[in-house]
């Protein structure tokens, strides 16, 4: 990485980018505005800053600085590429561009690929027989698009019945429509996060960075199973699964779409992009690829980065050209999810040393020193997500989410109702809290009666064996509907539920292990815990600190990064230079993997106790 040290007006703001990322986008990547119309195209000659030192004198700067200014070290941004660390001044804006939050703090710099230009142009006459297009390319020629036919065969038309008063719409380099009047006020995307649980969608202003409105729902593909591998094995038994679970997909995202847009008051058609965040087989499936190699050693992908394609080769019903971008893939089992989640967290433009864990079914972990990023996936099992533990549930109403014992058992309730069942978050709390008063020994197993009166008198009376089918089991009971409930009609965690959390917890911090030994760092080294997605977010940090879930360090030091995959993509839809930084990702991230290492066994061993 190189670092670069901006000043503006007297602020100075250090920011670390990988070498070759030119001064403009190192600066628009950490929310530092340098005066710009082009985006960064060097055609505007408008991102002037005066760098330090030696650096090559381009065209464009001899055209746009006097020969003192260019021995002075001014220079046009978007045509430095920092391959060193440089300290650059940046001037005043004449024209202050907007910028919007997202992420994990990340502020971005407005520049969507959705352009549009007002224009009115001249009539065509005898003496000016110039084209429709060129007419209208003319006007807008900062630019450049390319139209298609779709555009051209409106292109007539439109222009005509409007009095050559029209709206020219550019997603990338493409001219995709020209609306009559001026339709600048409507320029909208959505983001989508295409999880295998659930998927959400915003529809944002990118004009103005605004979030319009916000959906979410379960992925319409759970009937063929709650996770990757048996949506993976569906298609593997059944040739007709792949076609429906792809339709499941669509379906999933075009209701989404419907519900923002009519929540937002806007007309589909003027959605113009989407962007979507999906993992590996999440990708794969809603483009209709074949899973199966992703499903089975040695787990391979059909691409990185998927194509870009038209929202409506998605079965999405927007503006009939619209984009629909994908983010790429590191891996099998670190996909498009977990790059949006390292762009919204900023995991490559930080000094400091950050470890991002996404916890779920697969987990998702990276880390970064600063220098370097590696990544790796610990298959973790379905505890968190309720699977496999006797009163396992989802995050829904009646699902306990927080314990807290001490004299007694306090409890947190989804939606204040009685309890039904344990979900993620609870889960690692019943454990952490049992550990805390001793009722869990170090090795995961519930202490004898004796001991259980000795150590925390007010809790012992709900140690209590359950006979089911499974056999005879030492359980918690954490709530009894009525006072003389049998275990069996109780809420309770079993010493089997403690053992799946075991072996989840330890395949993780297997994980984080082995990636902090591969960068010779300690537990204490580590300056900030991401944890991300939809349970992470949820975790009390100090029972995951407790369990051994995440390393030993102060509370302060784990943050809750929210719904990180959905930041990502609303980012890529606010700044090609966000998306640009996302495919540079798949350069920057090593992806280790951990089932092959030969110390992997003796190291999970070691991080099952407590
Ligand atoms: Fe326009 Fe550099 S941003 S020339």
């Amino acid at each position: 990485r190189v670092d670069l040290r901006f000043t503006v007006e007297e602020t100075e703001r250090s920011v670390r980018v990988p070498p070759g990322v030119t001064v403009f986008d190192a600066a628009s990547w950490n929310g530092i505005a340098i005066d710009s119309t082009c985006g960064g195209h060097g055609t505007c000659h408008k991102c002037k800053v005066r760098v330090e030192g030696s650096t090559p004198i381009t065209r464009h700067d001899v055209k746009t600085f006097t020969r003192d200014q260019l021995d002075d070290g001014w220079r046009l941004a978007c045509l430095v590429n920092a391959t060193r660390d440089l300290a650059v001044d940046v001037p005043p804006l004449t024209t202050r561009p907007k910028a919007a939050t997202v992420g994990v703090g990340r502020q971005v710099i407005l520049r969507p690929a959705i352009q549009k230009r007002y224009v009115e142009l001249d009539e065509p006459t005898l003496a000016d027989q110039r084209t429709d297009l060129d007419r209208l390319l003319a006007a807008i020629d900062d630019l450049e698009p390319v139209a298609d036919l779709h555009v051209l065969r409106r292109l007539p038309a439109v222009l005509r019945a409007a009095d050559f008063k029209v709206t020219a719409v550019v997603v990338d380099e493409a001219l995709i429509d020209v609306e009559p009047g001026d339709t600048t006020g409507t320029q909208y995307a959505i983001a989508f996060d295409l999880g295998t649980t659930t998927v959400v969608a915003t529809l944002l202003d990118v004009a103005t960075g605004t979030p319009v409105a916000v959906a979410s729902m379960l992925n319409r593909q759970q009937p063929f199973g709650g996770d990757v591998i048996t949506r993976i094995s569906a298609t593997m038994m059944d040739p007709e699964a792949l076609a429906r679970l792809q339709l499941a997909a669509s379906e999933s995202l075009s209701t989404l779409a419907i519900q923002v847009c009519t929540e937002g008051g806007v007309d589909p058609a003027h959605v113009y992009e989407v962007a979507i965040a999906g993992n590996a087989t999440m990708t794969a499936l809603l483009l209709g690829i074949d899973p199966e190699p992703l499903g089975v050693a040695p787990f391979i992908m059909s691409s990185p980065q998927p194509p870009d394609v038209l929202a409506s080769e998605l079965g999405l019903a927007l503006h009939p050209r619209a984009r629909a971008t994908l983010f790429p893939a590191l891996g099998a089992y670190v996909g498009g999810d977990i790059v949006a989640g390292m762009l919204a967290s900023g995991m490559d433009r930080d000094k400091r040393t950050r470890l991002f864990i996404d916890v779920g079914t697969n987990c998702e972990i990276v880390l970064s020193d600063g220098d370097r990023i590696l990544s790796t996936a610990a298959p973790a099992g379905p505890a968190f997500e309720g699977g496999a533990i006797r009163c396992g549930m989802r995050a829904a109403d009646g699902a306990i989410e927080v314990v807290k014992l001490a004299e007694t058992v306090e409890l947190g309730v989804i939606g204040d109702v009685e309890p039904r069942g344990l979900c993620g978050s609870g889960l690692v709390d019943a454990v952490a809290e049992l550990v805390k008063v001793g009722l869990l020994d170090a090795s995961g197993r519930y202490v004898t009666d004796d001991v259980a009166k000795e150590l925390a008198p007010g809790l012992a009376d709900r140690l209590t064996t359950l006979s089911s089918d499974r056999g005879e089991e030492r359980v918690f009971v954490l709530h009894r509907p009525s006072p003389d409930a049998e275990p069996e009609d109780c809420v309770v965690l079993t010493q089997r539920d403690v053992r799946e959390l075991q072996f989840a917890k330890a395949a993780i911090s297997t994980g984080w292990t082995l990636l902090l030994e591969e960068l010779g760092l300690e537990h204490r080294d580590v300056q900030q815990v991401l944890l991300a997605g939809s349970f992470g977010s949820y975790l009390s940090a100090a029972s995951a600190v407790r369990i051994g879930l995440v390393p030993k360090l102060p509370v302060l030091r784990i943050v809750a990064a929210g719904n990180v995959a959905g930041e990502g993509a609303k980012m890529a839809l606010l700044s090609v230079r966000e998306r640009a930084g996302a495919r540079a990702l798949l350069e920057e991230v090593t992806y280790v993997e951990l089932s092959d290492r030969p110390e992997f066994n003796d190291r999970f061993v070691d991080q099952l106790g407590f």
